[in-house]
């Protein structure tokens, strides 16, 4: 609970240094993440389960996200799966081939891994089969943490909705082994007891090196939060890291990501491209996010409050409101490129105070 209000205040304690005069007529929010051209660098973080938030689910975001040519990153624990994640944007135009540098959509997934290394390997070979284009492997998840709501509310799945990517049904799905998070023990949580009967706590830096000998897509390290566990993913040999705190929902009074991301930055020392998730709200977290070192970030809550409200109607609207306030921020900041963005655009709270 405090990490989760702390990665929300921290982006408060930092204040923007913005500069004048500098023609900003023209503002351009397009990035690269791991080489791909997308048009902003607000990304959509995974969140499991979306259909509990909107019947259309994972394929209102993948549409929302493939229409403003962003990445998303689709759970391992969706209530679609895979294919038909995949599916829901085929009807939809991959490029805006007006723009002189098209930007397209980009979808990663993200990997929890299995105490059944076959359920693991079939996910990643899904996923790369199905022109997903990294692998974002959650590695602060050994046991879930003390999700005081999820007990107190005996927390289920619904019986109308499945973990989709482990259905064995029909459809020609790969035959990934079942599961079944709607059977909680006693009085937990659903979800922990499922994680702790099928989620691996051995779980060290040699799975990482497992997975990267298994993709043929680049790997990621997401829930990264000391510079000593950056050194080690890099020399793991992870082609990016995600600063993140599980949105607050794993270990309580971790550091808000943001006050975290420098020393990741500094540690990894440009050798693999750092990304933020975890308390996004507005466009100026994500301006300081950059100005940090972030490439980009990525949005949970925010996604899912936005698909409760309108499906993928609600989840653009979220994308547009950000994308605009990120916009102005740069243009008010006097930046006309997110290049141009840089440490010396932000103040943290230790600079500030020591001028008092
Ligand atoms: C309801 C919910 C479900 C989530 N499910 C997953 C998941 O399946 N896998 C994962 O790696 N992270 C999951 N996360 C964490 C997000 O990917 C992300 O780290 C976090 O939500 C970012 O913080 P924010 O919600 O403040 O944007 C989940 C977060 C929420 C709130």
């Amino acid at each position: 609970m405090l990490t989760l209000a702390n990665n929300e205040q921290a982006f408060d304690r930092i204040q923007i240094r913005p500069r004048i005069l500098r023609d900003v007529s023209n503002v351009n929010t397009r990035t690269t993440v791991l080489g791909h051209r997308i048009s902003s660098p607000i990304c959509i973080a995974p969140t499991a389960m979306q259909r509990m938030a909107h019947p259309d689910g994972e394929c209102a975001t993948a549409r929302a996200a493939h229409h403003y040519k962003t990445c998303m990153v689709l759970s391992s624990w969706s209530t679609t799966s895979i294919e038909d994640v995949v599916a829901s944007t085929k009807d939809l135009p991959s490029r805006n081939g007006e723009e002189e540098e098209p930007s397209s959509p980009v979808k990663w997934f993200q990997l929890y891994i299995y105490k059944d290394r076959e359920v693991t390997r079939q996910l990643i070979e899904r996923a790369q089969n199905n022109g997903f284009k990294a692998i974002a492997l959650t590695v602060d998840t050994p046991f879930l943490g003390r999700r005081l709501a999820d007990i107190r509310n005996r927390f289920q799945l619904p019986p109308h909705l499945t973990m989709a990517n482990f259905s064995t049904a029909d459809k020609g799905k790969s035959q990934v082994g079942r599961v079944n998070v709607s059977e909680p023990v006693s009085n937990a949580s659903g979800l922990a007891s499922y994680v702790s009967s099928q989620i691996d706590p051995t779980l060290n830096w040699k799975d990482v090196q497992w997975v990267k000998k298994h993709a043929r897509i680049p790997v990621l390290a997401k829930g990264v939060l000391t510079a000593e566990d950056a050194k080690l993913a890099v020399e793991a040999g992870v082609d990016g890291i995600i600063v993140s705190n599980h949105g607050g929902r794993q270990l309580d009074t971790v550091p808000a990501t943001i006050d975290a991301l420098e020393e990741v930055v500094k540690a990894v020392d440009g050798h693999v491209e750092v990304y933020l998730d975890g308390g996004i709200r507005r466009g100026t977290d994500v301006f300081k996010a950059l100005a940090l070192g972030a490439r980009a970030v990525f949005v949970g809550r925010p996604t899912l409050w936005a698909l409760s409200y309108k499906g993928e109607e609600g989840v653009k609207e979220m994308l547009a409101l950000l994308n605009e306030e990120f916009r102005l921020a740069m243009a008010l900041a006097g930046c006309q490129t997110v290049k141009d963005i840089n440490r010396s655009h932000v103040k943290t709270l230790p600079e500030c105070l020591a001028k008092l």
